[in-house]
């Protein structure tokens, strides 16, 4: 049985690796300090016996200590997220995400964990022209929240090559599912449409609607964090990889499927329109990844395409907004 620890694991990702990974049998440690993240996520699993919540923050080091004491591997998923949140406050962003993942990192590195996974970000490709995105070929951030997320690779990378560790980034692409939040002023878009279209408003999209992501569906997130704690291969660790499905869609698209599959629960829904705004600033136009090195190195094979995705998702909104 493994010792995991899962920062921020009250939140979306993270609740849903504590629920997999309690489903297989390990124990898991939760950090995490509710700022983002809910306690009705992680609810099901107080009275478990695997599992221990240590109410804490990364920015605190005797907090980070104390969670990772005795772990074998550390899925590094607390931070505050949202590009505008973090051109709004970067010095909170800055202070979570770079000063606590440090915290955190040294914490693993004194405890001697095996491995430790973290997530890292799409934004990291900032604004890089090439498509589809290649680990290897970035461009300059556009946004506070991306320069906090590049740092991290360069220190884990910098861990790695200094004092032995294993680590290995995973580059989230524009993540969905379950348990995704729908609330407050930092919300993910399909959440956020899918509220709005629940409640027969009219979702926003910023600029033309023609904009486009690798939307991934939370399987296949976990699946391959799971990839990562698993795998034996020498030459896949100290690497960063693609997380996602590798294919492209737009806003324009994203809403004509939420319609559709939300109209087969109310029909009501296939009337509504589409408003357009303004682009947002700090947002790149495409993004999509190439997902062969994960292919390769991790033998990850996503399941979820973006529509098996949105199924399963606005089922899930369903029954619980
Ligand atoms: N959701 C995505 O599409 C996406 C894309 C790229 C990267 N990521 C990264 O994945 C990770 C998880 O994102 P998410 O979408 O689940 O977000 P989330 O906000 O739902 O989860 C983050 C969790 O971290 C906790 N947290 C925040 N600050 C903390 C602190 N100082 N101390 C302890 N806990 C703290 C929050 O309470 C929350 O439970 C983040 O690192 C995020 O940057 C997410």
């Amino acid at each position: 049985m493994n010792t995991i620890v899962v920062t921020g694991g009250a939140g979306f990702i993270g609740s849903n690796l504590v629920e997999e990974l309690l489903f297989l049998g390990n124990r898991v440690i939760c950090l995490d300090n509710f700022s983002t993240g809910k306690r009705e996520n992680i609810l099901p699993y107080l009275d478990n016996s695997h599992f221990t919540l240590i109410e804490g923050d990364i920015r605190n080091m005797d907090d980070c200590r104390k969670a990772v004491d005795g772990a074998d591997y550390v899925l590094h998923e607390a931070a505050l997220g949202s590009v505008p949140r973090s051109i709004k406050d970067p010095i909170t962003t800055n202070e979570v995400n770079v000063s606590g993942f440090l915290n955190i990192l040294v914490a693993s590195r004194d405890a001697k964990v095996k491995r430790f996974i973290y997530a890292a970000s799409s934004s990291t490709y900032g604004d890089s022209p090439s498509l589809p995105k290649v680990e290897e070929v970035i461009g300059k951030p556009l946004s506070p929240y991306a320069i906090t997320k590049y740092v991290n690779e360069l220190y884990a990378d910098i861990f790695a090559k200094t004092y032995g560790m294993e680590c290995i980034g995973l580059r989230y692409f524009n993540v969905f599912g379950r348990r995704q939040d729908p609330n407050g002023a930092y919300a993910a878009v399909i959440p956020l449409f899918v509220k709005k279209l629940m409640n027969h408003e009219s979702p926003v999209i910023n600029g033309d609607g023609e904009y486009s992501r690798d939307f991934t569906y939370i399987d296949n997130v976990i699946r391959m964090n799971l990839r990562a704690i698993e795998t034996t291969n020498p030459q896949a660790v100290n690497q960063v990889y693609n997380t996602a499905y590798g294919e492209r869609t737009t806003l324009n698209q994203l809403v004509a499927y939420l319609k559709e599959y939300l109209g087969e629960l109310d029909p009501d829904i296939l009337k509504i329109k589409t408003i357009y705004g303004a682009n947002r600033a700090g947002d790149i136009p495409h993004s999509l990844a190439n997902i062969d090195k994960a292919k390769q190195l991790l033998a990850y094979n996503p399941k979820y395409n973006v529509r098996d995705g949105l199924k399963q998702a606005v089922q899930w909104y369903w029954k619980n907004l």
